[in-house]
């Protein structure tokens, strides 16, 4: 599988990911999200419970989950719905998780994690998947058609996308506020209506859509209060400048979506024909 052409994973993906399965970043997330099901983002177990009333998945249908981080919400589908799973993402060390942690559940068998770089075209052929669904990354992707367009090729006729964009822009914003927000690789901030569009363009039919800030600032905050409760121990594993990079990050992702100037929409689309 070929590794990234846009800009290696940086700021807090190395931090969480290089530590996925200590117990003290286990903690951490089960404080920021209620239930720890492995995930790296704003999603939380409710969320996705919600989510999957919206996804046709059940035993011998295939998801593909785009940047799957290390691999928990996909594996939490894979066990709750019976379905097959495949993963991918740029960053090594998540996906070397995730293929950990499917072994651990028992669900190696239904469940594969590969590296691979999204923003380019993914090795699988036409119509291989039931269900695409890419939680809180297409932000990292900078051209949205193309990528969509490669979703729609993979998806068979009547398939769903599922994708939650985390930087709709919804209000006036501070350039220290973006650049604060965007510290960690690649972004692409839109307008709102923006996504809609595209997924017109490339020949999907919106079912769905729903603002979904409510979480992202929730689970921000409160992923920032149980890290500083650990400041000390956290600025000796991931060093100051790491530390109060990620701590800023998630005070700038808890304000701006609190007072709803960068939202959260969650899209759910079908391939008609
Ligand atoms: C906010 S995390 C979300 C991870 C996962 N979906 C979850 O909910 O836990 C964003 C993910 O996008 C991945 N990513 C960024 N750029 C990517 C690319 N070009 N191709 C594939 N994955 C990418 C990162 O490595 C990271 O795991």
């Amino acid at each position: 599988m070929g590794k990234s052409n846009s800009l290696p994973p940086a700021g807090h993906y190395n931090a969480n990911y290089g530590n996925f399965q200590t117990e003290l970043y286990a903690q951490i997330r089960r404080e920021a999200f209620g239930e720890d099901i492995g995930q790296n983002s704003w999603h939380t177990s409710d969320e996705q419970d919600r989510f999957l009333e919206w996804l046709d998945l059940s035993p011998g249908k295939t998801l593909l989950d785009v940047a799957c981080g290390a691999g928990g919400p996909a594996l939490r589908i894979a066990a709750t719905t019976g379905c097959s799973v495949v993963g991918i993402d740029v960053h090594e060390q998540a996906v070397t998780t995730a293929s950990s942690l499917a072994a651990q559940c028992g669900l190696a068998g239904r469940a594969e994690f590969r590296a691979a770089d999204a923003t380019g075209p993914l090795p699988f052929p036409d119509a291989s998947f039931d269900t695409i669904t890419c939680i809180d990354a297409i932000n990292h992707f900078s051209d949205r058609p193309r990528v969509i367009a490669e979703w729609t090729r993979l998806l068979k006729v009547g398939g769903r996308l599922l994708f939650t964009d985390p930087i709709t822009v919804t209000g006036p914003l501070t350039n220290a506020e973006v650049a604060v927000r965007s510290s960690a690789g690649v972004y692409l901030f839109v307008p709102h209506g923006y996504d809609e569009r595209v997924i017109a363009q490339c020949g999907l039919q919106l079912l769905l859509c729903e603002d979904v800030t409510a979480n992202m600032a929730m689970v921000a905050e409160a992923r920032r209060a149980a890290r500083a409760s650990r400041c000390a121990v956290l600025r000796e594993i991931e060093g100051d400048q790491a530390y109060d990079g990620q701590q800023e990050f998630l005070a700038v992702a808890a304000r701006v979506a609190q007072e709803g100037r960068l939202s959260r929409f969650v899209y759910v689309a079908k391939r008609f024909s």
